[in-house]
């Protein structure tokens, strides 16, 4: 997602294409790029940042800062152009001549604002007239809407006709055989020796990387769920009865609340609030390494603990890291952009005081050194990264029952990014109190499925109220809930408006300090899921 003319440098390469000895079926374009791809001869999609990359490489006139901005959903006008050199194979499928279907997702500023020289048009929007490229002569094409989101209306039928119909590639990712290609690599990478520690939290990313662990390594896992203080209500408890009863994992509950709240006390910016996060995390995830070594001595569980698990997801990284080069970071999830230098993805990381030397284990995302090189070997060896739906699917192959696969994720660094300003022990009590009730009714109501996430959060603002006959000048509660198939993109929940106003009415009247709720029906993008 992005504009092209913010960026001061210009796009440049992060490779050199002759070194690489590689001979893609095709290349799909999204940020920067040797323009040596073009003289490839093999077939490139340019996707919103890539399509005006294409279009800015031929001219630099042919892009511009737009009058408008779209961002989320906008209707896409498909342009038949009928010529024998295969323009229309993109949209091959999608019916008649000037078909509109509605919902594409646009994430963008800046846009073609002249047709770029040998290219026609193939599809445009009101606010974008070339929304929809394609050569005339060379199987080149660019769209400015995002395919890969899920709430683009056929986006993976645009997706599949470019693989498919336009690079000839054959479909051959299974799900099939994933458990079984994890845990040999697993074994291999982690040896018969080594011990690993992994961070639990009871959603499905970390349930299913810890299963996959304890299948791969039995007793040399050890889970650790942290309390930070800022779990939902009796929210570690409940994990460790699950995770034990439920998939015979042995959950250690490692207390951390007074160190998290007292290390975010002042704190108020969200990405320094996930940094300390992060940073705390492993610290306390390191003294567990070494206690666990402590332990295990002079038992047959005497190997090092040289691995610490997380169920990174692949979206989680695309989002938190950013490439060389003008992309920029979008946001820092605590498990990836969040983690201290020495743990971070690129990094065979040496821990700075010498006590233990964690590695980062990843199965949901891959191991990998440097994420360029992993970049092109998902590319160049078809690598296979997660995202949540695969997750879950995977999940059910492991034998994880339906509750825990469907569970709403909930994220690492807790309500700490719901609480907008500062964190404080009572304003997490406050927002642990609303969420509750908001979860509760949703369950009651029999729509938690119908969601893939919902939560309360606490603005930095206050509102006036009436309570009795008094005025009262308390917290503003936001609700949140989406509909997504892998979190890149969200629709605000459509609830029955009548139960909107009870769940509002329940919290006010049972959550003291709140004298406001409000509803946020923002989309991803251009919003987020969570609130900071
Ligand atoms: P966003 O806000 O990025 O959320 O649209 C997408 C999904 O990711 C979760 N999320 C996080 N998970 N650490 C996590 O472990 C984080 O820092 C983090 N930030 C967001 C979020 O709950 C949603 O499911």
């Amino acid at each position: 997602m992005g504009d092209i003319t913010a960026e001061a440098a210009a796009p440049h390469s992060t490779f050199d294409l002759a070194d690489l000895n590689w001979t893609p079926a095709g290349i799909v374009l999204s940020g920067v790029v040797d323009p040596a791809i073009f003289d490839l001869g093999v077939p490139i999609l340019g996707i919103c940042y890539g399509c005006q990359l294409l279009a800015w490489l031929i001219n630099d006139k042919n892009v511009a800062r737009g009058e408008a901005r779209e961002y989320g959903e906008t209707d896409l006008n498909i342009h038949k152009v009928g010529d024998s050199n295969g323009a229309d194979r993109l949209f091959e499928g999608f019916g008649v001549l000037q078909f509109n279907f509605r919902v594409v997702f646009m994430s963008h500023f800046d846009k073609l604002v002249q047709l770029p020289e040998g290219f026609v048009t193939i599809a445009s929007t009101k606010n974008t007239t070339y929304a929809g490229i394609a050569h005339q002569s060379k199987p080149i094409f660019g769209i400015q809407l995002h395919p890969e989101i899920s709430h683009t209306n056929r986006g993976t039928d645009i997706l599949a006709n470019f693989a498919i119909k336009i690079c000839k590639a054959r479909p051959n990712w299974e799900m099939g055989n994933f458990t079984e290609k994890e845990i040999i690599r697993i074994r291999k990478l982690v040896g018969d020796k080594a011990q690993v520690i992994g961070a639990v939290s009871g959603g499905v990313d970390s349930t299913v990387a810890a299963r996959l662990m304890k299948e791969a390594i039995g007793d040399r896992f050890h889970a650790i769920l942290v309390d930070t203080g800022l779990m939902r209500l009796d929210e570690c408890q409940q994990v460790k009865e699950t995770l034990q009863e439920h998939l015979g994992i042995n959950l250690t509950i490692v207390d951390g609340a007074e160190l998290f709240l007292g290390r975010l006390a002042g704190v108020v910016e969200p990405e320094t609030k996930r940094k300390i996060i992060g940073e705390t995390f492993i610290d306390l995830f390191e003294k567990e390494a070494i206690r666990i070594e402590e332990e295990a001595k002079e038992t047959p569980r005497a190997g090092k603990v040289e691995w610490f698990l997380q169920g990174t997801l692949y979206a989680d990284l695309i989002e938190s890291l950013s490439f060389k080069g003008p992309s920029a970071t979008i946001k820092s999830h605590h498990n990836v952009g969040g983690l201290p230098a020495r743990m971070q993805v690129s990094l065979p990381l040496i821990n700075r005081r010498q006590q233990a030397q964690l590695k980062l284990i990843e199965p949901l995302r891959e191991v990998c050194l440097f994420f360029e090189e992993a970049l092109f070997e998902i590319v160049a060896n078809q690598h296979s990264q997660l995202f949540k739906d695969e997750v879950r699917a995977f999940g059910r192959q492991l034998g994880i029952h339906e509750d825990l696969v469907m569970r709403h994720p909930f994220p690492g660094p807790g309500i700490a990014i719901r609480i907008l300003g500062e964190v404080t022990p009572e304003r997490v009590e406050i927002v642990r109190k609303a969420d509750h009730i908001f979860i509760s009714m949703i369950k009651e109501a029999g729509i938690y499925d119908q969601m893939s996430q919902a939560y309360a959060a606490l603005d930095t603002n206050r509102a006036v109220g009436v309570m009795g006959d008094s005025r009262v000048y308390g917290m503003i509660c936001i609700l949140r809930a989406v509909t997504s198939v892998d979190f890149m993109s969200a629709e605000p929940f459509e609830f029955p408006f009548q139960l909107l106003k009870n769940i509002c009415r329940r919290i006010v009247n049972e959550v003291d300090g709140i004298t406001r709720v409000v509803y946020d029906c923002t989309s991803k993008p251009p919003g987020y899921t969570e609130a900071s």
